[in-house]
């Protein structure tokens, strides 16, 4: 499934099955420490995503993977790297689709239904390396096994959108390849270009959503799009205008 093109000397783990990838990268990065590996399983037991939610990660359907990276930035600029992995997405999908949407921080939509999602963790390596843990999840091709009717709803695929099953591979090496120039582009100019261009994918500017806060409130107001640190601007019903580092959006009436 993986063209050692895409790879650029990056070491490979390949499971049929694990219980999460992101765990596994953990467990490697906390006892090696060594970055550039890449982590990928034809499907989780136990794939995770934000806010401790379940990531379904049926065999054969979809990409699961994880990337431990070393990047040459600061560590507050980490919870960026989220969002250039989204970007990574959409530019990947060219071709594929017309409109891949990013909602912040970490989901990207095809036709209004969640489709990917990033999970971005930071951890502590040998010598006390920052590093960080990129895990990634796309539904391309359609499950035979349906997804939860939980879920279904507003969970969409690949497939689904351009109207033909894709070949996987193909999308990991696209997926791969981006990240490394984004990456390239940050370190050379820093993170503007990038937030420039996840502007350009936001679906949730000028909507009216709900921030439900880390400590369990509800804010309701006007998406402003994101600053150039990355955060959320909203404008609630009494002006003020929050920034938003965590916590869930929700763009559905609630
Ligand atoms: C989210 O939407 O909240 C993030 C989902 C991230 C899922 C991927 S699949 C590969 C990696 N392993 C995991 O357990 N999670 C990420």
């Amino acid at each position: 499934m993986i063209n050692d093109g895409a790879l650029r000397g990056r070491q490979v783990h390949y499971f049929q099955e694990t219980g999460s990838t992101n765990d596994l990268a953990r467990e490697a990065a906390l006892s090696d420490g060594e970055p550039d590996v890449l982590f990928i399983a034809e499907s989780q037991s136990k794939g995770r995503g934000r806010l401790n939610r379940t990531w379904f990660s049926p065999p054969g359907t979809g990409l699961y993977f994880s990337l431990i990276l070393s990047p040459a930035l600061d560590l507050r600029d980490y919870p960026k790297l989220t969002l250039a992995a989204g970007v990574a997405l959409c530019r990947s999908l060219k071709g594929y689709v017309a409109n891949p949407g990013l909602k912040w921080p970490n989901d990207l939509l095809l036709a209004g239904k969640k489709t990917a999602g990033i999970l971005s963790e930071t951890v502590r390596g040998k010598k006390s390396t920052p590093l960080v843990i990129l895990g990634i999840g796309i539904n391309i091709n359609e499950p035979g096994r349906k997804f939860p009717a939980e879920l279904a709803e507003q969970i969409n695929t690949v497939e689904a959108v351009c109207g033909r099953p894709l070949p996987r591979g193909e999308l990991l090496d696209r997926v791969l390849l981006n990240i490394d120039d984004l990456l390239n582009l940050i370190e050379k100019h820093g993170f503007d270009p990038v937030l420039d261009e996840w502007r350009h994918y936001d679906i949730c500017k000028g909507r009216t959503l709900t921030w439900l806060t880390t400590e369990g409130q509800t804010v309701k107001g006007l998406s402003l799009g994101i600053d150039n640190q990355g955060l959320l601007k909203i404008r609630d019903r009494e002006g003020v205008v929050h920034e938003v580092a965590s916590g869930d959006i929700i763009t559905r009436p609630v």
